[in-house]
């Protein structure tokens, strides 16, 4: 039996939390210590005798006068039940408050409590005061709480007897809540714990709960989390609940995952949880996505897409956090789906204003990674990056802005979005990560929105400097950037007098293996072209394939033609009059589904015609449409050479 009353005699024994000096009243003691219990004995001797009945043990209650059930008596149900009821509601009581005192407050005025329900409102304390803390101090309020000092004195001595689920919850919270880990109380919580795994009759919520208390006292090594693990690992599969899996998976992300172990566990895990998909709650379906984002579990992209078709019903209800961890699990996994992006779309359009920023920034980013050109995202997005532009930090800011560059879509209200980009620029220009900068103005750059005043600063020693310091050393791609920002001030600002690029940051090609400013040729489409360049040409020597231009750009095909408009072989190299460029557009330069050329195309075929080429565009969708070899030169004459009627050469 549990009752308060009782701790007021035998406080003056042991009580070790929070602070390591807490041994016995007549050792040394820190002078606040002691007035706070002397304190404590004298509030608690009025309150009234309560009665904590656990779960497990049959013991009298004194106040309800009934019995309190072994696991597995069927007796009297209605007890149990009752309790179950009580334990619902008080959950549900606990989440309305918001302070550890309200929290106090309550536990002491209510009659009957099961330690299980005195640990959930610990839980709920810690939980509160994780929020306002950040774990950086110790919640000295909490631990000077005569209720608080009486519960943790009634878990310490009764250890023994308090319910399973009741020890784990209990231990768990005080973990969070910084209490010392060799004070008395932890020690016992710990060992009885490890009793009742010996004796193997934990469940996997209470192996779980033990598990990150472990964990977070002894680290990823500790002998109690490997039984631990076994013991989850016996459980069988089959029986577990969906919310047992998604505590499996969050103790596993949590750190005992990490490095690979338990990889084996997770593999049946990620292939049971593909049939138990569809009863995932959303929160759950959050949960398990982002534990496989943690947990890089790379190879299980089946449960990755059955678990985004199974949140399609849920977009509309997710929270804003859950929304963005089903959105960062998409984005890592570089998975999209239409019917999710559709509700996607609904959601946003509806809610962009108010939604996190961080959600608001996942969905536009998901767009982008899988260049899903969605004009009402895109919109809402511009939309409310307008009028909120205060709430979002500089990472958001870029995650929102750098999609409409590297889609190329330019939303309807783009003065208004990018006057605001600018102010923001100009506020709040040293918040910005080098890189992140680099991105964001390399971006705008791509739909020919050029902050001049900011691109000159890119190029001021100091922050290639930082750029510098910031990662290891530039890559190609970063040398790249910079480059192609440089050719960009120059072909299409006329006005910029700022400083250049010197020649030892500048790259000669734009095309490098892996991430790059341009996008190969799609060999398939090349090979097709060619055929039919050689019929309608005549030979091969009259084009050139995959030409590097002075200017970094790789062409695709170039042919020359001279004064008269002759077409010249491809070696000439006097009398050149007139150079055409060939893009020869496969579906990598188009966003998804769509006929939008990326950004990247969109840039070089600008900045080729600006450098006198004659661009001729070949895209795949329409030479796709070709029948045949005399289609596929009627087509190309007709792209080539408009306006002469007659091939004579
Ligand atoms: C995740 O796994 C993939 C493939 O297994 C690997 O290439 C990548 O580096 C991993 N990412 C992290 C952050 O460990
Ligand atoms: C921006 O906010 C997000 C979410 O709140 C956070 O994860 C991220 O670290 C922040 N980034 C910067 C640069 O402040
Ligand atoms: C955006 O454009 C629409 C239509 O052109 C206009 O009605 C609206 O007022 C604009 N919004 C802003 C913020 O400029």
């Amino acid at each position: 039996m549990f009752r308060i009353c009782r701790s007021t005699v035998m406080l003056r024994k042991t009580l070790s939390y929070g602070t390591t000096c807490w041994k016995t009243l007549n050792s040394q003691c820190c002078a606040v210590l002691v007035t706070q219990v002397k304190h404590t004995t004298e509030k608690l001797l009025p309150l009234p005798c309560r009665c904590y009945h656990s779960t497990i043990w049959n013991l009298p209650c004194l106040v309800t006068g009934g019995t309190v059930q072994h696991h597995g008596d069927a007796g009297s149900g209605f007890v149990m039940k009752r309790e179950v009821v009580d334990e619902k509601q008080f959950c549900e009581q606990l989440s309305h408050l918001s302070s550890s005192k309200d929290i106090f407050k309550l536990v002491g005025s209510l009659e009957v409590l099961s330690d299980s329900m005195v640990a959930l409102a610990l839980q709920r304390v810690s939980q509160i005061e994780m929020q306002e803390d950040s774990g950086l101090k110790k919640p000295l309020e909490v631990f000077e709480n005569d209720v608080f000092k009486a519960l943790c004195f009634q878990f310490e001595q009764d250890s023994q007897k308090v319910s399973t689920t009741g020890l784990v919850r209990a231990l768990r919270a005080l973990v969070e809540l910084y209490v010392d880990p060799w004070s008395t109380l932890i020690v016992r919580l710990v060992s009885e714990s490890q009793e009742r795994l010996d004796k193997g009759h934990m469940s996997i919520p209470d192996l779980c709960m033990l598990g990150e208390s472990m964990l977070n006292l002894e680290g990823p090594d500790c002998a109690m989390l490997l039984q631990i693990m076994e013991r989850v690992q016996e459980k069988k599969l089959e029986d577990w609940t969906p919310e047992e899996i998604a505590m499996v998976y969050t103790l596993l992300q949590s750190g005992v995952g990490e490095g690979g172990r338990y990889q084996s566990l997770l593999n049946q895990l990620n292939d049971f949880t593909v049939t138990m998909a569809s009863k995932l709650s959303p929160k759950l379906l959050s949960k398990v996505l982002h534990a496989l984002v943690v947990l890089n579990q790379t190879q299980s992209i089946p449960l990755v897409i059955s678990l985004s078709k199974h949140s399609v019903r849920h977009v509309s209800r997710f929270t804003d956090i859950e929304l963005e961890s089903v959105l960062g699990a998409l984005i890592h996994f570089g998975h999209s789906d239409r019917f999710f992006t559709e509700a996607l779309e609904r959601r946003v359009s509806k809610a962009s204003f108010t939604m996190h920023p961080e959600a608001v920034s996942k969905a536009i980013q998901y767009c982008s990674r899988r260049l899903i050109l969605s004009r009402p995202i895109f919109d809402a997005v511009a939309e409310s990056f307008v009028y909120n532009t205060d709430k979002f930090n500089t990472s958001q800011i870029t995650r929102q802005i750098m999609p409409f560059g590297k889609l190329n879509y330019l939303p309807p209200n783009s003065t208004t979005l990018f006057r605001s980009l600018e102010s923001v620029l100009s506020n709040r220009f040293s918040q910005f990560q080098p890189r992140a900068l680099l991105n964001l103005l390399h971006s705008c750059t791509l739909i020919q929105r050029f902050p001049v005043n900011f691109l000159a600063k890119i190029f001021s020693p100091y922050f290639l400097q930082q750029l510098q310091a910031e990662g290891k050393g530039m890559d190609k791609f970063v040398l790249s950037q910079l480059t192609q920002l440089f050719l960009t001030v120059t072909l299409e600002c006329p006005f910029y007098e700022g400083p250049k690029l010197l020649p030892k940051y500048r790259v000669k090609t734009f095309l490098i293996p892996g991430r790059s400013l341009e996008t190969p040729v799609d060999l398939h489409l090349y090979n097709r072209v060619k055929t039919g360049l050689i019929d309608l040409l005549g030979a091969r020597m009259y084009f050139a394939s995959h030409v590097l231009t002075p200017y970094c750009y790789t062409l695709d095909v170039e042919i020359k033609l001279d004064e008269e408009g002759f077409v010249l072989s491809a070696t000439h190299r006097e009398e050149v009059f007139k150079r055409i460029a060939l893009c020869i557009d496969g579906p990598k330069r188009f966003c998804a589904n769509s006929h939008n050329l990326l950004g990247k195309e969109a840039i070089k075929q600008r900045h080729l015609r600006l450098l006198g080429y004659e661009v001729v565009q070949i895209p795949y969708f329409e030479f796709q449409a070709l029948q045949n070899s005399d289609d596929i030169v009627a087509y190309l004459h007709k792209k080539i050479f408009p306006y002469s009627f007659r091939l004579n050469w």
